[in-house]
């Protein structure tokens, strides 16, 4: 989704702005602009559709020069993705411009009172309506640009994180946020913007995270003042963030994507690191240590979220019924929040989310608060607005994830959900210690495992290549791993453009199993589990239909091997840790076939990495 820049200082502007937006084009995007004051008085926009690099040849011969910028990558939402609807937007007298990222829902409204008193539009964004209305009310209430803002934001209905500089102030930048990222950085007598923090951590650890309905002056030579919409100054510690530039750099692989899926191993260290303690067999969460009481008396869990993230959820309803004896909803998060669900008192609700910005996520987190559910999240990103929303929970410790298909996200949420499980199973008694042991010994040495399954990359990239020709795919699995095919299907279509759609094994005779013929290649999840007999008759069922069976079983494997035209043997383990072993050759899989094909892996088409809108 959109991402947003900006910088003011003593440097020049503009190579920190386009080094900025490069960072951030992970997101997923389809025009960028920047808008640049230079020395002059004069306030300059160049925008242009298409990537970064278009901008920055674009600008090549225009005057870039100038200490105060803002810059952003547009994710079209209202009006086709071009030239004239790319941000930054002019007000009407050119004399402020603004970007945004959010939606502006009563924007029509706005834009036809505006109409009214004579101002005219040059694209179909409901941004520009935006900056026309703080001109409009900058003027007819002669207000300073700060006050403007905050007058203005009042009567906007929907989400937004907007950078604002104005021709006649060279001095300053106006920010503020409701529902949608923004990061200030805090550097020597400079400021920075950012959507996340990857175009700010080159230059400063020390960062704001601005709450919803508040407005910030990013002054020259003065500190940072934030206000709410209602003028009353807010205070904010300066945060210090740990992250490293090495840690959003590709450092020699292909992709993002590539990178992360062979990251899993220390990133699952990192997750299980001072939780997780290996000679004792003992795992301690503080967060369920703090709330056990609320897991005791829950009567249901609430799980809600989206893609991949939604996926990981699936595996937690199978993890909390089985070692805790609580019943679980999983719900996609949009659905939920339109839905008018049931929330009880003593309702859990945990919502998963990489990003943590996620918007449906968000307001179905935001929904089962305000019904009085205890918040208990799973987040990777440190700081975001659901991190900061919940009650208590748990961080994945996944380190920054760019490639927009998600992986070591997805494995990390898986982790921190067999943690939780097999705590809360433990306290409440329905784990009992030897098993409990058990599964903690087998966690303990499920990086190791995760290693060994690294090895059958090479043994992949070549059974991609035979499958290449598929226009659609069959992902099956059955209990733990039925989400695991699910999110095979997602990885494969989201990267590679092929059809795939997952499905419970067993679900296959009644309706699927109609597609299967011989060039319909069909990947079975199909590991060691209490019900494998049951998954080598769904096997061959396929056979008999002359389907091309990709299997992914458990080394030793004989059944499902000798039906199977491709098989992939991964380590043994414990039932319930098998998705954190067999969702890899899956992400391999997809990330072969659509290298192959020549995709562009880390920004697939029409997708963003943090969805900010709903
Ligand atoms: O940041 P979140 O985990 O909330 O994101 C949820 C989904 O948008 C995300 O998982 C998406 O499905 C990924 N592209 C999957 O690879």
């Amino acid at each position: 989704m959109c991402g947003i820049v900006g910088y003011i200082g003593s440097k020049e502007a503009f190579p920190i702005l386009i080094k900025g937006l490069k960072r951030l084009e992970y997101r997923g995007y389809d025009s960028a602009g920047v808008a640049l004051l230079n020395n002059k008085g004069e306030l300059n926009v160049y925008k242009t559709k298409g990537k970064v690099k278009s901008l920055e040849a674009y600008c090549n011969h225009k005057d870039t020069t100038g200490t105060i910028g803002i810059a952003h990558t547009r994710w079209a939402t209202h009006g086709e993705p071009n030239d004239k609807n790319a941000h930054p937007h002019y007000s009407q007298s050119e004399s402020i411009a603004l970007i945004h990222n959010g939606i502006i829902e009563n924007y029509l409204s706005i834009k036809k009172l505006l109409i009214r008193e004579g101002y005219t539009f040059k694209s179909d964004t409901d941004t520009e309506v935006l900056v026309q209305a703080i001109e409009y009310i900058k003027s007819r209430y002669d207000l300073s640009l700060f006050d403007a803002v905050k007058r203005t934001l009042k009567f906007v209905i929907g989400a937004y994180a907007i950078g604002v500089i104005e021709k006649n102030n060279p001095n300053c930048i106006i920010a503020a946020r409701k529902g949608s990222p923004l990061i200030i950085g805090i550097g020597e007598g400079e400021f920075f913007l950012g959507s996340d923090a990857t175009p700010i951590i080159e230059y400063t650890s020390d960062v704001v995270y601005l709450n919803d309905e508040e407005v910030v002056k990013l002054e020259r030579g003065k500190k940072i003042e934030v206000n709410n919409l209602n003028d009353e100054a807010v205070h904010h510690d300066i945060i210090t963030i740990k992250l490293e530039l090495c840690d959003i750099e590709k450092a020699g692989y292909p992709h993002f994507m590539l990178k992360e899926i062979f990251e899993q191993s220390r990133s699952l260290a990192m997750c299980m690191n001072g939780r997780l303690n290996m000679e004792l067999k003992e795992i301690k969460l503080s967060g369920i240590i703090n709330h056990i009481d609320k897991f005791r008396d829950a009567k249901r869990i609430i799980i809600t979220a989206c893609g991949t993230s939604w996926h990981a959820g699936l595996i937690g309803k199978y993890l909390f019924e089985e070692f805790c004896r609580i019943p679980v909803d999983i719900e996609v998060a949009s659905e939920f929040r339109y839905r008018d669900p049931v929330i009880n008192k003593g309702d859990i609700l945990i919502p998963i989310s990489q990003s943590g910005e996620t918007a449906d996520t968000l307001a179905a987190m935001d929904l089962a608060k305000s019904q009085g559910a205890f918040i208990y999240g799973i987040c990777n990103v440190v700081g975001s607005s659901i991190a900061r929303g919940t009650d208590s929970g748990t961080y994945t410790h996944a380190g920054p994830e760019i490639g927009v298909a998600s992986t070591k996200a997805f494995t990390t949420q898986v982790t921190v959900l067999i943690m939780m499980a097999v705590s809360i199973g433990r306290e409440l008694g329905t784990l009992c210690e030897s098993r409990y042991k058990q599964i903690v010994g087998e966690l303990s040495n499920i990086t190791t495992k995760i290693e060994e399954t690294f090895m059958l990359a090479s043994e992949i990239e070549r059974i991609s290549s035979v499958f290449t020709y598929a226009r659609n795919f069959m992902y099956l699995g059955r209990g733990y791993n039925y989400p695991v095919a699910l999110e095979g299907a997602l990885k494969l279509k989201e990267i590679s453009y092929i059809h795939a759609e997952g499905y419970p094994a067993a679900e296959m005779k009644h309706g699927p199993i109609a597609l299967i013929d011989e060039e319909m290649p069909i990947v079975v999840v199909s590991p060691k589990l209490k019900i494998y007999d049951k998954v080598v008759s769904n096997v061959q069922e396929i056979k008999a239909r002359k389907g091309k069976i990709i299997a992914i079983v458990t080394k030793g494997d004989v059944d499902i091997k000798k039906m199977a035209d491709f098989c992939i043997e991964i380590p043994d383990t414990e039932e319930c840790l098998t998705p954190l072993l067999t969702v890899i050759p899956l992400q391999f899989l997809s990330y072969y076939i659509a290298r192959i094909k020549g995709r562009d892996v880390d920004q697939p088409r029409n997708l963003a990495k943090s969805v900010t809108v709903e």
